[in-house]
């Protein structure tokens, strides 16, 4: 059993309060290596914000629960070696169970997802009480859903939205004792949001209804990425085949972060710029076979992108 305080992580409770009074969102970034979690901190670093590093169940399979955790610890030494101490909440992303929850509770995460949207209400709320239980007892925070996103989530996936209904956050989050609530409003995971030629709007008045319901309660939004156009044009460029690829426009992302919204999480973005930059290398330098010579651009693609979203979409730089 090891503690995320002795880690010198935090959990999400200071910052998500912090985060709704002063109008903004924290990022949270997947990392599945080390080029991803380099390029996390550097950039919030560099911007001074305060960042949640989220652990998907693809990325406990491809790396290792027990490696991503070990490098989060480092990450905390790592930014005072770039000069400032940021915030760092490590977070399990889409957990489906109540032992994998209280696995990483017992490993050091400081935060815990219990994703159970895809349940009937009553078992939603079974599993994420329990889940929360567990995790209060460790002061570590929790993040339960309500709705379904449309797209691909792991194994799981849904074909349309099945968006929050307000009429259910006040009992759920009552009943739950969760510390954020991830809402479904016309978000989606992945690189693929919207039909080409349809409006890409999120459904700011579900969210509008839903703040009504639990003034002031910290908001998360899923599947945030924006899928800048230069991005997809350089991949495509360089022998990548992403047509129609859409994402959630970043004003709509600002106006949600000014409201309750107090953790916005973005991936697919970063898998767009680490792969246009190596697509970059390998089609102008095709003799090039040191990996560190194309991951390393592609780092700091990441980063570049990632101090844009910090400073220009959720509004967190500066605020750690
Ligand atoms: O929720 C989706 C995240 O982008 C993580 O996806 O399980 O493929 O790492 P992943
Ligand atoms: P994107 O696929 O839009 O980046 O969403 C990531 C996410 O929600 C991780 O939980
Ligand atoms: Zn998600």
């Amino acid at each position: 059993m090891v503690s995320y305080q002795e880690l010198g992580l935090v959990n999400s409770k200071a910052l998500f309060q912090k985060a709704v009074q002063g109008g903004y969102a924290i990022p949270a970034y997947n990392f599945n290596n080390m080029e991803q979690l380099q390029a996390i901190i550097q950039a919030c670093v560099e911007t001074k914000s305060p960042v949640i590093i989220q652990v998907s169940s693809g990325a406990r399979k491809y790396a290792n629960q027990t490696l991503l955790r070990y490098m989060a610890e480092g990450a905390v030494a790592y930014a005072k070696e770039l000069g400032f101490g940021i915030p760092i909440v490590l977070h399990l992303d889409h957990g489906d169970t109540f032992e994998l929850c209280k696995s990483c509770i017992d490993t050091g995460f400081s935060s815990v997802m219990i994703d159970g949207s895809h349940l009937s209400y009553d078992e939603n709320v079974a599993v994420t009480k329990k889940v929360v239980e567990y995790a209060h007892a460790h002061d570590v925070t929790v993040e339960g859903e309500l709705g379904v996103l449309a797209g691909v989530e792991d194994e799981v996936s849904a074909e349309h939205h099945t968006y929050t209904r307000p009429e259910e956050v006040e009992d759920f989050v009552g009943k739950t004792g969760v510390d954020s609530l991830a809402i479904s409003i016309g978000t989606s995971h992945g690189a693929f949001k919207f039909k080409p030629g349809t409006d890409p709007k999120i459904r700011l008045d579900i969210l509008a209804e839903i703040e009504k319901k639990i003034p002031g309660f910290p908001i998360v939004l899923h599947g945030s990425s924006s899928v800048p156009q230069d991005i997809v044009a350089i991949i495509n460029k360089f022998g990548g085949k992403m047509d129609a690829a859409i994402g959630i426009p970043e004003e709509q992302l600002r106006a949600a972060s000014k409201s309750a919204v107090c953790k916005i999480n973005i991936d697919s973005d970063g898998r767009l710029a680490m792969t246009a930059a190596i697509r970059k290398v390998f089609a102008e330098k095709p003799a090039e076979f040191d990996p560190r010579k194309y991951l390393g651009p592609a780092r700091d693609a990441l980063k570049e992108l990632y101090k844009h979203k910090n400073t220009n979409v959720l509004g967190s730089a500066g605020k750690a």
